[in-house]
Parts: C-alpha cells; sequence; structure tokens
C-alpha cells in the first residue's frame, strides 16, 4: 500500500513535468510530426518566471528537454534487459562511476561536477520516470553537443557497450521509483516525491498569482491531471518516446475512454504550454 502511495505520488509529479502539445497520436508511431507545438514556440513570448532552480527556465534546457523528439534512429527501441538485480548492480556501478558526478548519487541533478553547467544536468531520477527508453537510451549514447539540447552531457557510446547503457537505464529508473539505495560519493539529494508534489503544488499556485493562468484553469489542469495519474499508473512500461509524446498518448486515450472531453484535453495542453512558456513548469 505505501508502496502504491509512493508510486502514485511520482506519477503524479511526472505528469505535471511532462509536456502537452496538440496533435494526433498514432498508436506505435515514435516519431510525431507536431507543426502546431512547433508554430506555438515560434510566437512564445517567454515571461519572467519564479525561477525554479537552475536549468529550468525559458532558454535553459528544460523547454528543448520536453520539445525533444526521438530521432528515427533510435525511435521505439526498447530496453532488452530485465531490471534485475544483476543489471540494477552493473548500472550502479557505472553511474557510481560515470554519471553521479554530474547527476549527484541520488539522480536529482546535483552532484558537484554539474554545478556550474548551464543548461544544469537533469534530475533523471525524476525525469527518467516519464521518458520512454527510447529517448533515455538516445540521450545516453549520443550525450548534449548537438540541437536543441547544446549542453554539457556527454555522448557515452563510444565508452559504454548497449548493454552497459541499458543497465544504466534501469538503474535510473530505479532511483526514481525508490527501488534502489542512492551511492554516497558525490553527495546530493534524494527524489523526493512528497517534497516534489509541494513544490508542483506551489507551482500552480504562483502560476495564478502572477496572472499565467486563471483560477478555473487551474481546476481543470488538477482534474485532469488526476486522470492522467491513473492512466499512467497501468502503463509505464508501454511509454515511448519524450516527454511531449507520452502525454498527448496518455490525453487520446482518456478522451477515447471518455474520461475527459477533447475539449479537457486541448485546454489541458494550452494551460500546460503556457506554463512552459512562462518558465514555471519544472
Ligand atoms: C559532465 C556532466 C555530465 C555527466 C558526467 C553525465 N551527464 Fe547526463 N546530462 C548532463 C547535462 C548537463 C544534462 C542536461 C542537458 C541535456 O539534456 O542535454 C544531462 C542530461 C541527461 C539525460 C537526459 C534527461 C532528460 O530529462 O532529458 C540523461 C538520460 C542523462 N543525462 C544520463 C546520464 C548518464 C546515464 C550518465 C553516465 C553514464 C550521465 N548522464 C553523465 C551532464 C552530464
Amino acid at each position: 500500500m505505501k508502496k502504491f502511495a509512493f508510486i502514485m505520488l511520482i506519477l503524479f509529479t511526472a505528469v505535471l513535468a511532462a509536456c502537452g502539445v496538440s496533435e494526433t497520436v498514432e498508436e506505435n508511431t515514435a516519431v510525431p510530426s507536431n507543426p502546431p507545438a512547433a508554430e506555438a514556440e515560434a510566437t512564445a513570448v517567454p515571461r519572467q518566471g519564479m525561477g525554479m532552480g537552475n536549468g529550468m527556465g525559458p532558454g535553459s534546457g528544460m523547454m528543448a528537454r520536453h520539445r525533444a523528439v526521438v530521432p528515427a534512429e533510435y525511435a521505439g527501441l526498447t530496453n532488452p534487459i530485465l531490471a534485475d538485480e544483476t543489471s540494477l548492480a552493473r548500472g550502479a556501478e557505472t553511474y557510481a562511476n560515470l554519471c553521479a558526478t554530474c547527476h549527484g548519487d541520488g539522480g536529482m541533478g546535483d552532484g558537484p561536477a554539474g554545478a556550474s553547467l548551464d543548461p544544469a544536468p537533469a534530475p533523471i531520477a525524476h525525469t527518467s520516470q516519464m521518458l520512454g527508453d527510447d529517448y533515455l537510451f538516445w540521450r545516453i549514447s549520443e550525450g548534449g553537443a548537438m540541437e536543441p539540447f547544446n549542453s554539457a552531457m556527454i555522448a557515452w557510446k563510444g565508452s559504454l557497450d548497449e548493454e552497459a547503457r541499458w543497465d544504466v537505464v534501469n538503474y535510473i529508473r530505479a532511483l526514481g521509483s525508490g527501488q534502489v539505495t542512492p551511492g554516497q560519493r558525490m553527495g546530493g539529494a534524494m527524489f523526493d516525491p512528497v517534497a516534489e508534489a509541494t513544490k508542483q503544488a506551489d507551482m500552480i499556485a504562483a502560476a495564478v498569482a502572477q496572472g499565467v493562468i486563471t483560477p478555473e484553469e487551474a481546476d481543470t489542469f488538477t482534474a485532469v491531471h488526476a486522470e492522467l495519474e491513473m492512466v499512467m499508473a497501468g502503463q509505464r512500461d508501454q511509454i515511448q518516446g519524450g516527454m511531449a509524446d507520452m502525454q498527448a498518448e496518455m490525453l487520446a486515450e482518456l478522451v477515447a475512454d471518455g474520461r475527459i472531453t477533447q475539449e479537457q484535453a486541448d485546454q489541458f495542453n494550452d494551460i500546460h504550454d503556457r506554463l512552459l512558456a512562462a518558465g514555471l513548469m519544472q
């Protein structure tokens, strides 16, 4: 029961951080084309956000990561390696040796070598809960020295074989789900779903206070969110692609099931995009 509550909290916070685009999603299509999102982004006027920390606002890596589309070469890949003890142990070793220095022992993006980086290291314990296998494997393989990321994230395909890269995918997911205890080498926080949920509720309140969204929109957002949370609970394994893909897919499913209307889904996406453009979305 406790574990269930923990997972639900993670999902709750995960969806808030995920990104919305209005597009139709075709089943099993890993490379969506989304002209509406591209247009919206080109015309979006970034507003002053409340500054949720390094690398979170417009112009930081956050927007890029929300919008990223997995390239064809990686799209649709699924982890062939079971996240059993052996894989997690291998992943833990790789993580401690190569990743914790930037991403922190707990995977919250707060390792010592990451402190001065812009964009800051991603809180991968958290974000890996809402990103597809294909996205994670792509990013670990190719790093961040490219559009749209332009970051110090290292490309590991030359130094880690495929198995090692999949093991570390298993490990970072396990870090964020509380399945493993973080190492104690580099320092850094652990993923704390309760603190994360509080932060998100504060973000919504700030968005209303700043006039980015209306109180009614806050209610719509929260209500659709609760539905998303439910549908995600059963589907973690089927998620593919980046955050935008995941959110679009889950919303489409809720509409198909009659749990929300298309109008509510559209509103949710619109609110979500404004929160992101305002630099409020974590
Ligand atoms: C030199 C510092 C550095 C090291 C070492 C490093 N990373 Fe990163 N990583 C970053 C930065 C900065 C970002 C955020 C910018 C971006 O997405 O490119 C990032 C992003 C990522 C992402 C994308 C997450 C998201 O939310 O989009 C993944 C996955 C990732 N790193 C995994 C790893 C793994 C696994 C290792 C070790 C094998 C590692 N990183 C080592 C700096 C680092």
